[in-house]
C-alpha cells in the first residue's frame, strides 16, 4: 500500500472479528516492526507476541475488560486474536552507551535529559500499527495501570530489567465506538510546525 495512505488509513480499532492472522502475515509484521531507528543502535526492543486463547484471556482481565464490557464498550482484547507487549530496556542502552565509541570524549556519564529507550520505543510501536495496516490488518494501542504492569510482568516472564511500555492488539477489524478522544480533531498544521522560531509562520 502507498505510504501515505497507510499513514491515512491507521487507526485505533478496539474491537475485531476474531479471525485469526495468518503466521506470514505476523512475521512480516513484527519483521518491519524491528527495523525503526534507535540510539547508538542499541536496539534495546523487545516484543512479547500472544497469541495462545489462555493468555490472551488473561490479559484482557488485566487490562478489566469486563469492566468496560459491562460499560458497553466492545470486547476489545478478547476479540483479538494477536497481542504483542512492546517493552524496551533502559539498561541495554546505558550498556551500549558504555562502549568505547559511545562514552563522551570528557569521560562524563552521560545525563540522558531524553530516555532514548522510551523514544526508540515509541517509533517501534509506528511501525508495528503501520505495519498492521499494510498487511491489510488493524491494530490497537493501550497502557494498563502499574498493577496491571506488575501482572503482566509475571504472567508472561518478562524479566526485571525490561520495561513493558503498552499493548498491541491485532486483527480483522469489527465496528468499534472510537475514542471520544479523537472528537477533538487533529490540530491545524500551522499550530503544530513552527519556521524558524517558536510561533514563526
Ligand atoms: C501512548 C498512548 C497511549 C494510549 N493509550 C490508550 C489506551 O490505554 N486506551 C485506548 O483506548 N487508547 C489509547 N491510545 C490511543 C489514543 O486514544 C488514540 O491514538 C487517539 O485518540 C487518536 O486516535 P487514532 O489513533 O485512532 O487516530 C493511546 C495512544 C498512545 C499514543
Amino acid at each position: 500500500m502507498e505510504f501515505a495512505k497507510v499513514v491515512r488509513s491507521r487507526r485505533m480499532v478496539r474491537h475485531y472479528t476474531g479471525e485469526p492472522v495468518a503466521e506470514e502475515g505476523l512475521a512480516r509484521i513484527m519483521d518491519t516492526a524491528r527495523r525503526g531507528p534507535s540510539a547508538g543502535f542499541s536496539q534495546g526492543l523487545a516484543f512479547v507476541v500472544v497469541t495462545e486463547a489462555d493468555l490472551r484471556s488473561k490479559i484482557a482481565h488485566i487490562a478489566e475488560e469486563p469492566e468496560y464490557v459491562r460499560r458497553r464498550f466492545e470486547p476489545w482484547l478478547s476479540s483479538a486474536p494477536v497481542h504483542v507487549v512492546c517493552c524496551v530496556s533502559e539498561a541495554a542502552y546505558r550498556r551500549r552507551y558504555e562502549e568505547p565509541d559511545k562514552r563522551k570524549p570528557s569521560g562524563k556519564p552521560r545525563a540522558w535529559p531524553v530516555p532514548y529507550w522510551y523514544v526508540d520505543g515509541g517509533c517501534a510501536l509506528m511501525l508495528l500499527l503501520l505495519a498492521a495496516v499494510d498487511e491489510g490488518l488493524a491494530a490497537g494501542f493501550l497502557d494498563l495501570d502499574p498493577q496491571g504492569y506488575v501482572q503482566l510482568r509475571r504472567l508472561l516472564d518478562i524479566p526485571e530489567e525490561v520495561v513493558p511500555i503498552g499493548l498491541v492488539t491485532l486483527g480483522y477489524p469489527a465496528p468499534d465506538r472510537r475514542s471520544g478522544s479523537v472528537a477533538r480533531g487533529l490540530r491545524p498544521l500551522g499550530e503544530v510546525v513552527h519556521r524558524n522560531h517558536w510561533g514563526g509562520a
